[in-house]
């Protein structure tokens, strides 16, 4: 196995409690793991060097919220958005019509064309949803699709009931034949508890199916209002709540309650609650306020940033816009929304402890590391919208 020792990094975010921010900094990658990180001049013989001169370091985005496996456009949907119309859930339907008919190869392309995409950036472990089938085949056919390129997949079925389709009907589908199709294949099932997608009540029967299948559990909630998604995905264990725009305070005192007092100590191996997670480029993309992060944070929960890349609300693989948005515009310090897409991103995953973990930089993790051209991670706020990215090391391997 190839050991590269990497020097020259002016500061080095590492996530993890023990190392903090270093300067003057060097890692040393193994294979795929991280095998050492510390003072250039102590490292051990390795086989290559390469030197960053004087660049910041990160690990690499963790996107946990995308939707990729779609086909068609809703460009003029956004048009007509910007002219002043509403965003409803209602055109995930658009979308699901394109991708019914689209072949297996179109739905490959793209997939892969904005997986590689968010890799140049620095994302470097990308979650995925099926949810624009909502057949049992083309449900499978998503799933299937989604893990040739995603590193996570989540059955989203219950995204929104199809078109012309009785909801209970479409939801017996969902909880029955559907999830048994997908299940081998899938570690997470994602409701979309919302008016206009599915009830508490129905997002109910969706996570207890789930969950008796031993399936790990994801919400979208308070997304276009307020409502029971949030209480609901803390109520289950699942692992993270997506969206989160419109929150009460019992929405979230529940989110904080979920890690039982340990939040400020987030980085705790083992800790497990529910990740509240913000969604920055869709709240700009749909209008909507911005999640309060703020608050969030304030109160003792965890939050995580991802994209939510998809056609409808929020068509952007940039996890920097994503972290840019929550500095300047939703009072986190570029720390916090750093965190946020790393490690934040692993916790909402359940993917940044033990061997081979993500959102951290330490021995046994993935190596997973963003190099940026800038001095120091401030530079990611500082320079909104300038692409930042230098180099990425994705699982030991240089992808950019
Ligand atoms: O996360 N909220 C539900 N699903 C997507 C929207 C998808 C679409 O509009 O196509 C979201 O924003």
């Amino acid at each position: 196995m190839t050991a590269t020792l990497i020097t020259g990094i002016a500061e080095l975010t590492t996530n993890e409690a023990e190392y903090g921010k270093l300067t003057d900094a060097a890692v040393v990658l193994e294979g795929d793991r991280i095998r050492w990180i510390g003072p250039a001049a102590d490292a051990g013989p390795v086989d290559a060097r390469v030197d960053v001169k004087g660049r910041a370091v990160l690990p690499g985005w963790v996107d946990s919220h995308t939707h990729l496996v779609f086909a068609g456009d809703r460009t003029a949907e956004f048009e007509a958005r910007m002219a002043g119309q509403a965003y409803s859930a209602g055109g995930i339907n658009v979308t699901v019509d394109a991708t019914r008919e689209a072949a297996d190869d179109e739905l490959r392309a793209t997939l892969r064309r904005l997986v590689r995409e968010a890799r140049a950036q620095g994302t470097t472990y990308l979650e995925t949803k099926t949810g624009y089938g909502l057949t049992v085949a083309d449900e499978a056919r998503s799933a299937r699709i989604a893990a040739e390129f995603a590193d996570e997949v989540t059955f989203l079925g219950a995204h929104i009931v199809p078109r012309g389709q009785d909801a209970d009907a479409y939801l017996a589908e969902v909880t029955g034949p559907m999830l048994d199709a997908v299940a081998d294949g899938v570690r997470w099932v994602d409701v979309f508890c919302e008016a206009g997608a599915f009830d508490g009540e129905q997002s109910e029967r969706v996570l207890r199916a789930a969950a008796e299948r031993g399936l790990g559990l994801r919400v979208h909630g308070n997304q276009l209002g307020e409502g029971p998604g949030v209480r609901l995905a803390v109520r289950f264990g699942a692992a993270s709540v997506d969206h989160c725009a419109y929150l009460t305070d019992e929405d979230v005192a529940a989110l904080a309650g979920s890690w039982d007092g340990s939040a400020d100590t987030a980085d705790t191996v083992g800790t497990v609650g529910t990740v509240a997670t913000v969604l920055p480029a869709c709240d700009v993309s749909t209008r909507q306020p911005l999640a309060p992060a703020r608050r969030l944070l304030d109160a003792g929960a965890v939050v995580a940033i991802a994209t939510n890349a998809n056609p409808g609300s929020s068509y952007t693989t940039s996890m920097a816009y994503c972290v840019a948005t929550a500095v300047l515009q939703m009072g986190l310090s570029v720390e916090e929304a750093v965190w946020a897409a790393t490690r934040g991103g692993a916790k909402a995953l359940r993917a940044d402890t033990g061997d081979g973990a993500v959102g951290v930089i330490r021995p046994g993790a993935r190596a997973d590391l963003h190099v940026l051209d800038a001095p120091s991670a401030t530079h990611l706020a500082y320079r909104p919208g300038v692409p930042l990215t230098w180099a990425v090391w994705r699982a030991g391997r240089r992808e950019a």
